[in-house]
């Protein structure tokens, strides 16, 4: 078991530089299964959940080459073979396969996804989305069979715009007859950055990034190339630290219209920032307003996001509320945060946070990605030493936190507790 221990309370300085998004490249790798050719990925992080899904294109016969943070992906000879319990259950992403394995071998066998506990992480709209485009589905134990003698471009209109099931529809339906329209579609910038792949390899994708998606099924998808957008969860955490311990804080690699929900709240706060189109220079606010935050489908205040700015309206003069509207279970780091000292009261789905309250390092433990993460800013500015737990949930998700933290000014170590 890794753990992860900080000194707190160094002001932070100097430039962190953001890697490739963890959400875009957990999609562009099964993506790739599509293409006839090779694909080509570049700026890819190097974090736990890539080689969790490297593994099972290997599995299924695809051949794979990795050079620092560029993939390269041959699945001309992709089978389609059952994907295990042990493989499937380690990310919530393997549920891209089920689209990619569909779309281009008309069958897909694989055990239920993992992902973080912070809700029921049902795929009903994926597999509802799945039938109308012809498949059948059925299940023995805890495994999908999904497949298809031909896949029919319709007209599919999701519940709810989710991410998942937009990317994976999306997936199924480039080499389908005809043409499909995915309506109420999600509008994160990743749909952009997968549907980007899969028209430089000959896909007739339209509508990338607004609620109506059209794809006009393919036959062919012919080598390409592909760069991972930058993580602006990833840029937002590090942001919500310079918030609270930077001093000319250089946040570099981000694109800022990803980012503008959150800066917008920092600016109500108080935070002093110079804004640029790839980079941001942030600093300790000397005096946090308090906020309320409502978490929200992308380009709202993205419910990534929700947990690390709680650390940060827990040093707000007066009470915030933060309400997510995402998930059921996403404050699961509020316990050890009020162990350290903080103020938060939950109720259901909302938290009211009572500041400022200094925070004392103890002990805590990670439940989840970004409740992981929640904690290490908390580390980072609480008086002594905090030693989290279970940091793996943390570097599925944040390339190199430690060395990037260590080299503005951070006391952190990542240790392994056998
Ligand atoms: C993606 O999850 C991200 N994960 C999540 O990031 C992110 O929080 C989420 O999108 C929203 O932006 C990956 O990309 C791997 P959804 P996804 O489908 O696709 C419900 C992180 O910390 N739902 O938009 O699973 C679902 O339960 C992770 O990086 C259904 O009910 O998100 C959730 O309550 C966490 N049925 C809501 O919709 C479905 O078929 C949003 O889910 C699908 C989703």
């Amino acid at each position: 078991m890794k753990q992860i221990i900080i000194d707190g309370g160094k002001t932070l300085n100097g430039e962190i530089l953001i890697s490739g998004m963890k959400n875009a490249a957990v999609a562009l790798i099964p993506a790739s299964i599509l293409c006839d050719e090779e694909v080509e990925i570049t700026n890819v992080p190097n974090i736990s959940d890539k080689k969790a899904l490297i593994n099972i294109i290997e599995l299924l016969n695809g051949k794979v080459t990795e050079k620092d943070h560029t993939l390269y992906l041959n699945t001309s000879t992709i089978e389609s073979k059952t994907i295990p319990e042990n493989l499937a259950s380690k990310l919530r992403a393997s549920y891209y396969f089920m689209g990619a394995l569909l779309g281009r071998k008309r069958k897909v066998e694989i055990y239920f996804p993992g992902g973080c506990n912070i809700g029921n992480r049902k795929i009903d709209f994926h597999l509802k989305g799945f039938q109308l485009l012809g498949a059948t589905i059925s299940m023995e134990n805890d495994k999908y069979i999904i497949e298809a003698n031909q896949l029919k471009g319709t007209s599919i209109h999701l519940d709810f715009p989710s991410v998942g099931a937009t990317i994976n529809l999306m997936l199924a339906a480039v080499k389908a007859e005809g043409t499909t329209l995915i309506q109420n579609a999600a509008k994160e910038p990743e749909i952009s950055n997968v549907g980007e792949l899969l028209n430089k390899m000959g896909a007739k994708i339209s509508g990338l990034g607004t609620n109506t998606i059209k794809i006009e099924g393919v036959n062919y998808l012919h080598k390409a190339s592909i760069k991972v957008l930058p993580d602006r969860i990833e840029a937002g955490t590090y942001l919500i630290v310079g918030a609270l311990i930077g001093e000319h804080l250089k946040i570099k690699n981000i694109i800022k219209e990803h980012l503008e929900a959150l800066l917008s709240k920092l600016q109500s706060a108080g935070v002093p920032m110079e804004i640029y189109d790839d980079y941001i220079c942030i600093s300790k606010a000397k005096n946090l307003s308090p906020i309320n935050i409502k978490t929200l489908v992308y380009p709202g205040f993205v419910t990534d996001w929700g947990q690390p700015i709680t650390v940060l309206l827990t040093q707000c003069n007066g009470k915030s509320i933060l309400e997510e509207t995402i998930y059921e279970n996403r404050m699961a780091e509020v316990p050890f945060l009020n162990k350290m000292g903080a103020k938060i009261e939950v109720e259901g789905q909302t938290a009211w946070i009572n500041g400022p309250t200094p925070l004392i390092g103890t002990d805590v433990e990670a439940t989840d990605l970004r409740a992981g993460a929640s904690l290490v800013i908390a580390g980072l500015i609480a008086t002594g030493k905090t030693t989290i737990k279970h940091v793996e949930y943390i570097l599925r998700g944040y390339e190199r936190i430690v060395e990037k933290l260590t080299n503005v000014g951070a006391s952190i170590q990542l240790i392994d507790i056998e």
